[in-house]
């Protein structure tokens, strides 16, 4: 086509975008919840060093090959390596997965803004919450009529481009998310007895470290960074060779990190103050379920509610746009066609495939898919559990141990250094032990945990 390619108006447009991709629901619907689960401070530590040890070096591999080649994440790998092409097939593979299961609860988040707007009402009796979510997700119309909202949402976004779609809408709602989020905590720690979760989310208990807690992190950082699956490679192919990629990286994990630790200290105080440690427990129905109780409970609870699901809306659709955005990349770039065309050849199965796991929650109502139901005993959130562990637990480790491979050993850990300094123009001070790391703890660590969650049978059940 010949066109320019598109690229950030700015390194903070970018950064935010960047940032906007990796602050989504994993940041404040699932890592409060692991937090919980796996027992407090021990795994809030050990989150952390993962994210600077092993995130950050992976997100700067995928960085320099976005920005050396200048293309989408399959057309990336072909022009450094034919025979890697496969290695972004996965990526988009694991993309359009995420998607299809992302857009369906981005319409729950949707459902919920829409309750607490009309005044926050879920019933009463005992289990009302329960009963109330699980009745919505198993409605056959109204989750999929709240799916095609969202998706329609990203596709207006992704249609207007890269630089006045994607990063102008991020420039704002980032910001708005920041302070959202803040505001929730102040609620939350000005609670009589929230002391109680922020000290269980200080204290680290050596004990509570174990194989399944370090798995539950590096899974978790991997999805929450947006890395192991190519995002990082589309955005990082939109930055213009003058910008400093160290700095960017940082600024990424730094950002990312420091929403999912305030969103664990807005919630876990809440859920401590109304359900005590029990509530933790709840896994992927937590935002749902345990929260709207524990809102209700408190004073201004409607308000809290409302910011919190619009909060989780934002952070939602920033993501689900830059997981689009990398499949239509690929598409418009491969195949030539207008960015309009690809993000609906796209959207379309991607939404079906949604709606084939929201039916097959519907049995109640005589709609049943069975070869989507997957709910041997996984209660509730079984299209969720299911297609969050084969994601977070196979493909995305999987695709991180690609590109370190790739970046460590194909194309070359010295060439990516070259990227990454920027022929020269920037200092990289940690080359040495970044090159360790992407050629050898890097993939070490990843097949130890997939050895370990896989062998175990643990990893997809
Ligand atoms: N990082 C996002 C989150 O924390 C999720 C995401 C996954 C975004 C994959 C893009 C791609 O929710």
């Amino acid at each position: 086509m010949g066109e320019k390619r598109s690229q950030w108006a700015s390194n903070v447009g970018f950064i935010l975008a960047a940032a906007g991709s990796a602050v989504g629901l994993g940041n404040i619907w699932k890592f409060p919840g692991k937090v919980g689960a796996y027992g407090g401070g021990a795994f809030i530590l050990c989150y952390i060093i993962i994210v600077a040890f092993i995130g950050f070096p992976v997100m700067l591999a995928e960085l320099s090959i976005g920005r050396k080649t200048q293309k989408n994440l399959v057309g990336a790998f072909h022009q450094l390596n034919k025979k890697w092409t496969f290695a972004g097939g996965i990526g988009v593979l694991t993309l359009f997965v995420i998607m299809s299961y992302y857009c369906i609860v981005g319409g729950w988040v949707l459902k919920y803004v829409w309750v607490y707007l009309t005044g926050g009402h879920f019933g009463t009796g005992e289990n009302a919450y329960q009963n109330y979510f699980a009745e919505f997700i198993s409605e056959p119309i109204q989750p999929l009529v709240l799916g095609v909202v969202f998706m329609a949402i990203c596709i207006f976004v992704i249609v207007k481009g890269v630089s006045s779609g994607i990063e102008r809408v991020s420039k704002v709602l980032m910001p708005a998310l920041f302070i959202l989020l803040i505001a929730i905590v102040i609620r939350a720690l000005t609670l009589p007895g929230a002391m109680e979760g922020v000290k269980f989310m200080l204290e680290i208990d050596p004990a509570s470290i174990s194989g399944n807690t370090l798995v539950g992190a590096l899974g978790q950082a991997f999805f929450s960074l947006s890395v192991g699956m190519g995002i990082i490679v589309t955005y990082g192919s939109y930055v213009p060779k003058t910008e400093n990629l160290v700095k960017s990286a940082t600024w990424i994990c730094v950002l990312d990190t420091l929403v999912a630790i305030l969103a664990a200290f807005a919630i876990i105080p809440i859920v401590f103050v109304t359900l005590g440690a029990d509530g933790l427990g709840m896994g992927g129905g937590f935002a749902f379920m345990a929260l709207p109780e524990v809102f209700a409970s408190l004073p201004g609870g409607t308000i809290v509610g409302l910011v919190f699901f619009v909060l989780l809306f934002l952070a939602a659709l920033t993501s689900a746009i830059s997981i689009l955005e990398s499949c239509v990349a690929f598409l418009t770039e491969e195949f030539h066609i207008s960015r309009l065309k690809a993000t609906l050849i796209l959207a379309v199965p991607m939404f079906l495939l949604g709606a084939g796991y929201s039916l097959s929650q519907s049995d109640a109502r005589g709609i049943n898919l069975p070869w989507f139901d997957f709910s041997n005993g996984l209660q509730m959130l079984p299209m969720n559990a299911v297609m969050e562990k084969f994601t977070d637990n196979l493909m995305i480790p999987l695709g991180a141990l690609l590109f370190c491979l790739f970046v460590g050993w194909v194309w070359g850990a010295k060439n990516a250094a070259r990227e990454i300094e920027g022929d020269g123009a920037h200092k990289f001070a940690l080359k040495k032990p970044w090159s360790f790391i992407v050629r050898f703890l890097a993939p070490l660590v990843i097949v130890i945990i997939l050895y370990f969650t896989l062998g175990r049978g643990e990893g997809l059940s």
